[in-house]
């Protein structure tokens, strides 16, 4: 691979990496195109676009928009010249994108297996090919049945409720002394704890410290030229995915050698996972539990450390720069905030996830975030959707964005308006237009829990400190993140 298409390589990943998919450039180089898609034009049912120069296809201009203000200029100008579905050509490869809330709903909910994902070979190296992302068919059912309903269940978010108030409350209080604080590192310390917490209740300490920093050797590896040999970045990623395997590895023994407590719920989702190999389970796990659930769980690791501490710190900007939404917020948890110091009652996550324009907030928040902008997935044959035929071995991109961003379904796109959740209200179209946790098949299992620690997080933040931001805007190339960090000073106020 020379050095040019390299570089494309490790642009493009950048990308590609929040839908975790990626069309493996050689691939595509063995379809090199031509006389079968031809036939189906022909038949006027693949969408119009256009598939730009060889090769490179749309790729620049993709990243040129990915680099400016609006992303989403991409996808718009194609939608407004080709109409809501359209093809284009990134990097090589031949892909449908849809900005249609419809079909976004059908390549979501993926019936009859036709869409596969398909990562970056760096992802997938790094992933290893059984991880949760990456496989398809009955065992991902099978763990994202288990997963889903773990996260969701209320045993887990009573337990996880006090954990993340005493993260949140000492995070806050170590701001109030920093001068400066620059939320968006700040932040992931507190994340990544609650979710190490939440997949092996390990406590914050030297151990956690240790997995942290392993933990960051290993994603490093996300984006990055896929060879492997020793003094590669990827290469000593996989390394440190062995040592944390390792160290995960430990705990998974420990906990089997105490088990018989099997009566209680699971308490983590290391228990989960272990029950279900007790249980039967898969054959492939048999053989191997503590390997099996070992991998699992740092595998489990990826998908929840960078979406969540986004997402905080995009709530704080958004509310820096919408004083009057602040006062709103502030104003409903106060008032919560002072019922309970009377009733001298502690918080339950219900009493966190009943609060409305909190709720509002939070919706508002992850529809401009756009922390994932898209699913990227590849056809395994021939399907039509609303008419548009999706040929096989194509890819798909369902914009998330694009959907979040017309100006036909959400009035004022750009506008933080959390009241505008009040007007939408459930109403049937909100399921498919507002998809920032996916859908169907792969419907993030960990929404309920982003949710409630988003709450908890910004009830602790507005009840009990103000803060200034300082000026910094919002990047969403490679990934979505603040382009200063988002330095803020904080004070503690005593306003009751
Ligand atoms: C605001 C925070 C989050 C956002 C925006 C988010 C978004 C998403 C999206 C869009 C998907 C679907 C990907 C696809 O269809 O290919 C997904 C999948 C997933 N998420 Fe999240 N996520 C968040 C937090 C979390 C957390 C905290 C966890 C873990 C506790 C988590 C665990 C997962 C897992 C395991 C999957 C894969 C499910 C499967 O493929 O069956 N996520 N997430
Ligand atoms: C937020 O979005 C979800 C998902 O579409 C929806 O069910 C919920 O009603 C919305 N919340 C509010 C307060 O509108
Ligand atoms: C929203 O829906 C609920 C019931 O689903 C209803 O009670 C309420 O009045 C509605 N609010 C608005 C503003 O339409
Ligand atoms: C529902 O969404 C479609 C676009 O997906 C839009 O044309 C239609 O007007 C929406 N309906 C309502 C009631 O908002």
């Amino acid at each position: 691979m020379d050095f040019w298409v390299a570089g494309f390589l490790v642009l493009t990943a950048g990308i590609l990496l929040r839908p975790w998919l990626w069309f493996r450039l050689r691939e595509s180089k063995k379809k090199d195109g031509g006389d079968e898609h031809e036939e189906k034009k022909k038949k006027g049912m693949i969408p119009k676009g256009s598939l730009g120069w060889p090769l490179i296809g749309e790729t620049l201009n993709f990243i040129a928009c990915g680099y400016s203000s609006r992303p989403v200029t991409f996808m718009e100008k194609r939608k407004s010249s080709y109409g809501k579905v359209f093809k284009t050509n990134i990097i090589g490869t031949p892909i449908i994108v849809s900005t249609d809330a419809e079909v976004n709903k059908v390549v979501l909910q993926n019936h009859g297996n036709i869409f596969v994902p398909a990562y970056p070979k760096s992802i997938t190296e790094l992933l290893g090919e059984n991880s949760i992302l990456s496989i398809n068919g009955p065992h991902q059912k099978r763990l994202h049945t288990l997963i889903s309903a773990f996260l969701r269940s209320p045993h887990l978010k009573d337990r996880i409720t006090r954990d993340i108030e005493t993260s949140v409350c000492l995070t806050l209080a170590s701001w109030a002394q920093l001068p400066l604080v620059h939320v968006q590192d700040e932040i992931k310390k507190m994340t990544f704890e609650i979710l190490v917490r939440v997949l092996m209740s390990t406590a914050p300490g030297e151990d956690m410290d240790i997995l942290k920093l392993e933990f960051e050797e290993f994603i490093k590896g996300l984006i990055c030229i896929p060879i492997k040999f020793p003094g590669t970045r990827l290469y000593k990623s996989l390394k440190a995915k062995e040592r944390l395997i390792k160290m995960v590895k430990k705990v998974v023994e420990e906990r089997q050698v105490a088990a018989g407590t099997t009566a209680s719920p699971a308490n983590d989702v290391m228990d989960v996972l272990l029950r279900d190999v007790s249980d039967g389970g898969d054959s492939e796990k048999q053989s191997q539990p503590s390997d099996f659930v070992s991998g699992k769980i740092v595998e489990m690791m990826i998908p929840g450390e960078e979406t969540m501490p986004t997402a905080m710190t995009l709530a704080v900007k958004f509310l820096s720069d919408n004083p009057v939404a602040l006062a709103k917020l502030v104003e409903e948890n106060m008032e919560m905030k002072r019922r309970k110091l009377e009733s001298g009652e502690v918080y339950s996550w219900t009493d966190y996830m009943s609060l409305s324009f909190t709720q509002n907030v939070i919706n508002e928040t992850l529809r401009m975030a756009n922390i994932i902008n898209g699913v990227w997935r590849k056809a395994l044959k021939d399907v039509e959707i609303k008419g548009y035929l999706i040929p096989k071995g194509w890819g798909v991109l369902a914009s998330f964005i694009a959907v979040h961003m017309d100006e036909d379904i959400y009035e004022n796109p750009y506008q933080f308006d959390p009241w505008r959740w009040d007007r939408i209200n459930g109403s049937a179209n909100s399921s498919i237009c507002f998809t920032p946790f996916g859908g169907g098949q792969r419907l993030c299992p960990g929404l309920e829990l982003s949710k409630l620690e988003i709450a908890i997080f910004l009830h602790h933040l507005v009840t009990r400190y103000s803060w200034t931001a300082e000026e910094d805007e919002i990047v969403s190339f490679p990934t979505v993140k603040m382009k200063r960090r988002l330095p803020i000073r904080v004070a503690m106020v005593d306003i009751l």
